[in-house]
């Protein structure tokens, strides 16, 4: 018979609907080899001549295979799509023997792993073609097509957001803020911290994998938290990081006023420290109080692994007897906490440096601590002291990941005192307020013991009240407006597909980093942010090297004591207006201290006019600060 290899018969029945999906599965793999060629070329050109070239044979092959279907051709595709199938899992297993970075396996990325799908599946589709009998009649040609539509619209939905993956990669090079060519600029390399005489305190940060009861951590010098770095106000401080870790990083100096090249965020910076180097920061401990550091190099990830410690400025004049941190760390509903138990006597003054470096999920709630016992004031926020803070029983102390509360108080002669974390139940869902949360509270499960003596009295933790910061102390003189810039932050966020992942993308003023426009500044000058929250979620927005000054909340002025913060726990659909001095030239970050927050976008740079980095971040440097 002339047809004895022809399939075109079978195109009215069964087959012709597997010939169709087959046809379009190849045409949706051509679509996204076109769509990696571009950077593909841009890498590596014989890798992008490479995906032109399949896509090219794709397409042909398609239409061929549609037009004149043989056994042969679908043999032939077949086959050819399982080497393509083959070197991806090379590719992606032990590395390619060639290419830009040999022996080295690839990422897995949304748009490969979905291209890799539809050729598998079209490997099935074309092998049963090969092996199927031919039909000899063709009977109502129009029943294929309907047949494989619902193939075909998932293939195209398939194709449509791997190309869109493809076509919105990692940024490759992004620099925060270029020299301008032909205007005087100093680089901020050169913003280091002057020679002084100062006392000099030495700490060496070793940076390390570790097993901690049995689990795979990153730490500073083998501990989670890293080692407690208390120094005098004043003093010189001097750490050298030491990069063990297989990876490159950074150490950050959170709520420091410290020099810009000091502040330790990779491609904004510095570059991130790689495997088996090591790196100096060097700056004045100008301000006391309670601060902490962490990697600022691929936070998302480092952090949670354990890359985290406190930062303790002791003022020159200790004020209570006992002096203690206590670093929550962990995710809500396993919050953990550093230590168990603090001594202290009858009497005794305590200062409890409370510091949050849980990582919270999507709705990026604060921790709500509580002491109880005791009276305790509320003596300073992220280290900066509040004007007559007045006794409290029993409330809540909410703080944002990034925030810190130093809770005073004294010992009483009988009972000891504890301070808790309430976990939280329904994690999952989102949660509109902080009240709502409070209610839905379960019993404490990690506490702090100070002292000795009977246990205090256990209240309805779904009813104790909570902290406001904006009515809390005495007023006293603090910085107001006008200012000489106003500049909005809105905070927003929409599903799309960013840097080759869908994702729940975060926006300031309405771009996901890098394209966040810089909020630009000259020294000296008064800056009102005004902050506005058009989400659900909480975001403790985050300055690096300047504090700012509470100035109203949802339009209401602050009427208690001035408050000062580098993180400021913005509520969902809340306001906020801030101010500061621009007064620490630089180029500084601005973000939502929710790592997944900032990861998906959620972050941008305050610019000095004159001064430009000559670092870059993306995917070229390896620098990737969030
Ligand atoms: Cu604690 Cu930019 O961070
Ligand atoms: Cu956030």
């Amino acid at each position: 018979m002339k047809h004895a290899t022809s399939l075109v018969a079978a195109r009215s029945t069964y087959g012709g609907v597997a010939l169709y999906t087959a046809m379009l599965l190849t045409l949706g793999a051509a679509a996204i080899h076109f769509a990696v060629a571009p950077s593909h070329l841009r890498e590596y050109l014989p890798f992008g001549a490479f995906f032109v070239i399949v896509g090219c044979a794709q397409v042909v092959c398609a239409v061929q295979l549609a037009a004149r279907p043989t056994r042969r051709l679908a043999l032939l595709m077949a086959a050819g799509s399982a080497a393509l199938v083959g070197l991806w899992v090379v590719s992606r297993s032990v590395g390619l023997p060639f290419g830009p970075t040999p022996g080295q396996p690839e990422e897995v990325g949304l748009a490969d792993a979905i291209c890799v799908i539809l050729e598998m599946l079209s490997i099935v589709l074309l092998l049963v073609l090969a092996v199927r009998h031919p039909r000899r009649r063709v009977r109502r040609p129009w029943l294929p097509v309907v047949g494989a539509l619902p193939s075909a619209l998932l293939t195209l939905g398939l194709t449509a957001t791997a190309v869109a993956a493809a076509l919105t990669p990692m940024p490759e090079a992004v620099s925060a803020a270029p020299p301008t060519p032909g205007s005087p600029a100093v680089s901020l390399a050169d913003l280091t911290e002057p020679p002084g005489t100062e006392p000099v305190d030495r700490f060496t940060l070793v940076t390390q994998e570790s097993q901690i009861d049995g689990q795979r951590l990153w730490t500073y010098n083998g501990t989670v938290p890293g080692p407690e770095l208390r120094v005098q106000q004043g003093d010189r401080v001097q750490v050298t990081l030491v990069n063990q870790l297989p990876v490159a990083t950074t150490i950050h100096w959170h709520g420091l006023r410290l020099p810009n090249a000091e502040d330790g965020v990779a491609g904004l910076t510095q570059d991130a420290v790689q495997p088996g180097q090591s790196y100096t920061y060097e700056f004045v401990a100008r301000d006391a109080g309670t601060y902490w550091y962490h990697s600022h190099q691929q936070t998302e990830d480092q952090l949670p692994r354990g890359l985290f410690g406190a930062l303790i400025v002791e003022p020159a004049q200790a004020t209570e007897d006992v002096d203690a941190s206590v670093v929550l760390y962990g995710q809500p509903g396993h919050v953990r906490i550093d230590r168990t138990r603090i001594d202290a006597q009858p009497g005794q003054s305590v200062r409890l440096r409370v510091i949050d470096a849980v990582e919270p999920g999507m709705d990026g709630g604060p921790e709500t601590p509580i002491l109880l016992g005791t009276p305790f004031r509320v003596a300073a926020l992220d280290g900066h002291d509040l004007h007559e803070p007045q006794p409290l029983e029993a409330t809540r102390v909410p703080l944002g990941m990034g925030q810190r509360a130093d809770l005073v108080f004294t010992m009483p002669a009988t009972n000891r005192v504890t301070l808790q974390v309430a976990e939280l139940q329904g994690q999952t869902s989102p949660v509109q307020d902080v009240f709502a949360r409070f209610a839905a509270a379960a019993p404490p499960s990690q506490s702090v013991t100070i002292g000795d003596g009977a246990a205090p009295q256990q209240p309805d933790l779904a009813s104790t009240p909570v902290f406001d910061e904006t009515t809390y102390g005495t007023p006293a003189s603090q910085l107001a407006g006008p200012f000489d810039v106003t500049a909005p932050v809105v905070l927003d966020k929409q599903p799309g597909i960013r840097e080759g992942r869908p994702q729940v993308i975060h926006m300031i003023n309405g771009q996901p980093a890098p394209d966040v426009p810089p909020l630009q500044v000259t020294e000296g000058q008064s800056v009102q942010l005004h902050i506005v929250n058009d989400t659900d979620e909480y975001h403790p927005m985050h300055i690096h090297g300047h504090v700012f000054t509470l100035l109203t909340r949802d339009e209401r002025p602050v009427t208690g004591s001035p408050i000062h913060l580098d993180s400021v726990l913005v509520g969902p659909h809340e306001t906020y207006d801030v101010g500061f001095i621009a007064d620490n030239p630089g180029v500084w970050m601005i973000h939502c201290h929710v790592l997944l927050h900032a990861g998906m976008g959620m972050m941008m740079t305050m610019n000095y006019a004159g001064v430009y980095t000559p670092f870059e971040m993306g995917t070229r440097s390896g620098n990737l600060p969030e």
